[in-house]
């Protein structure tokens, strides 16, 4: 169970694809949210017992007899609410006013960029928009409100929307045809903090220190004198996650690093560095190079690669629980993006947990409880708390790294020589970054091990060695991602120290392909 701060702000998700950035824009205004699905409100409400409500769009339409609804809680309950673009439409159509299709209410929706114009005051934009002006907006919208409930009056218009912006200032009900929450609305993120500062009264002082607190207070209740076994991954998420629960329960903690052979150079060393000896948090490091390459043997296929290695991660670690005597808990750096349940109009509520880090079935099968400190957070939240908690800049800024590591670099077959090639290469590339004080402008950065061979010269000799491809990439989120654009004299500087310092590589390629059409990983 989540303890929430006592100011907190509940975003009911009909399924918006944008709905975590509403969230995202409260928290960056010193608030407290967190999303709930509309199927699951009423439970999250009664839960968190919020001090305002923010209604997501979604693809629904209200008009259809079983789209979803706001739990009638909400209403009852005399809280401010905002409605965003469907949240708008609910609104109307739980409080007595009209939505019709856009067809049918003279006119296709309205896609894109629009200009809205202001007509009176509201408290929603008090000292961000004046009437008489006009101002950017993002709209994507089929239907429309065509009639108002009681008490509601229009504040603002668009073209499309004659009702871009409606309120009932009495009752503290504000809504909007548009989404706010969109960058493409380059006033909406004040919008929101209107919202939460001022119609809703929140003071918007929460911080990665509180939430700190909160969550030892909350680790310390739900663990008791239980054991919790932790695996480190090496990256930030599950970092900052056996940190913080060590900070609450102490020496109940014990985590697990499983050495696959498959990891950066020195990275073992720095994770006992981190663990061991500067938080003296207990640790066990396993070496499990030698099973892992004996596994890999003969298997070049990348889906198989990666199921061996999930597979094989689950037994080394169930082997060291056991060792231990067993746990209570297991802990996982679960992330919030991870586990928001995503809306599904068919199946129901669909949970979506990345099982690349996880030690997926592991649980089950030991019979451990899960704690997931961060749960509520977005990964530059975690990279706060971290911050928070002692962790320096440079480790909390770390690219990801793919739990089945190195496997995935090195197409085809892979094998401990492989690993040392790449290894060498891929320090090389991440330390002229570095010096070059890019690693922070780029999302992912790594070097590739190509199975193909081609001939060079070095001094008189000829000599026949791998191909090595270099990747970097931009991104948010990894579902997109730019090619980072070095220059010319920074790639033929790491091209050229490659090819000296690292036996076995004699070509250096540079990676142009953004994703799409390409993905960021080679496998
Ligand atoms: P792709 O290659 O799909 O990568 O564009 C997107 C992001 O996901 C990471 N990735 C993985 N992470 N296990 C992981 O833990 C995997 O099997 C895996 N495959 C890709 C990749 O590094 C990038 O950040």
């Amino acid at each position: 169970m989540t303890i929430a701060p006592s100011d907190s702000i509940l975003i009911i998700d009909f399924g918006s694809q944008v709905t975590q950035l509403i969230a995202r824009r409260v928290r960056e205004a010193g608030v407290y949210s967190e999303i709930a699905p509309f199927n699951s409100a009423e439970d999250a409400f009664k839960r968190m017992q919020p001090k305002g409500v923010i209604l997501s769009g979604g693809p629904a339409s209200v008009c259809d007899a079983d789209s979803p609804r706001a739990p009638q809680i909400v209403f009852d309950s005399g809280l401010p609410v905002l409605g965003i673009c469907y949240g708008q439409q609910v609104m109307m159509a739980q409080l007595g006013g009209k939505v019709q299709p856009g067809h049918e209410a003279g006119g296709g929706g309205e896609f894109g960029r629009a200009f809205l114009e202001v007509q009176k005051p509201c408290p929603l934009y008090d000292g961000i928009w004046q009437p008489g002006e006009k101002h950017q907006v993002w709209m994507s919208h089929g239907d429309k409100v065509t009639a108002l409930a009681d008490g509601f009056e229009v504040v603002a218009t668009s073209e499309g929307a004659p009702y871009a912006v409606i309120a009932d200032t009495a009752r503290h009900y504000y809504a909007t045809q548009f989404h706010m929450e969109v960058v493409h609305t380059p006033d909406g993120a004040k919008l929101l903090s209107n919202f939460v500062h001022q119609v809703c009264g929140l003071a918007g002082d929460w911080t990665m220190a509180e939430f700190r607190a909160t969550k030892i207070a909350e680790i310390r209740e739900q663990v008791g004198d239980g054991r919790v076994i932790c695996g480190l991954s090496g990256g930030v998420d599950s970092s900052v996650a056996a940190i913080l629960i060590h900070e609450a329960i102490g020496d109940q903690l014990t985590c697990v690093f499983v050495d696959h052979g498959l990891l950066r150079l020195n990275e073992r060393e720095q994770v006992e560095r981190l663990f061991r000896d500067h938080y003296n948090i207990p640790l066990i490091v396993v070496d499990a190079e030698a099973r892992f390459m004996a596994g890999l043997a003969g298997v070049s296929d990348p889906e198989k690669k990666r199921k061996f290695i999930g597979g094989e991660f689950i037994d080394v670690f169930e082997e060291e629980a056991k060792k231990l005597g067993g746990a209570d808990f297991l802990a996982q750096g679960t992330l919030y993006p991870d586990v928001i349940e995503s809306v599904s109009f068919t199946g129901g509520p669909s949970v979506t947990i990345k099982s690349h880090h996880n030690v997926g079935g592991l649980p089950e099968r030991m019979n451990m409880k899960l704690v997931e400190p961060l749960r509520e957070l977005f990964k530059d939240e975690v990279r706060d708390l971290g911050r928070e908690l002692g962790l320096n800049d440079q480790f909390v800024g770390r690219h990801p790294f793919p739990g089945p590591g190195l496997a995935i670099r090195i197409p085809g077959e892979v094998d401990k020589a492989r690993c040392d090639i790449l290894r060498k290469a891929d320090a090389i590339y991440l330390e002229e970054i570095r010096n070059a004080g890019l690693y922070d402008a780029i999302w992912q950065a790594f070097a590739v091990l190509l199975p193909v061979r081609t001939v060079g010269v070095m001094g008189d000799a000829r000599t026949y060695d791998s191909v090595c491809g270099l990747r970097a990439v931009t991104s948010t989120d990894g579902m997109t991602a730019d090619v980072y654009p070095f220059d010319a004299a920074f790639l033929s500087r790491v091209a050229t120290r490659i090819v000296n310092e690292v036996e076995g590589i004699n070509r250096v390629v540079y990676d142009y392909t953004s994703k799409p059409p390409g993905t960021i990983e080679w496998e």
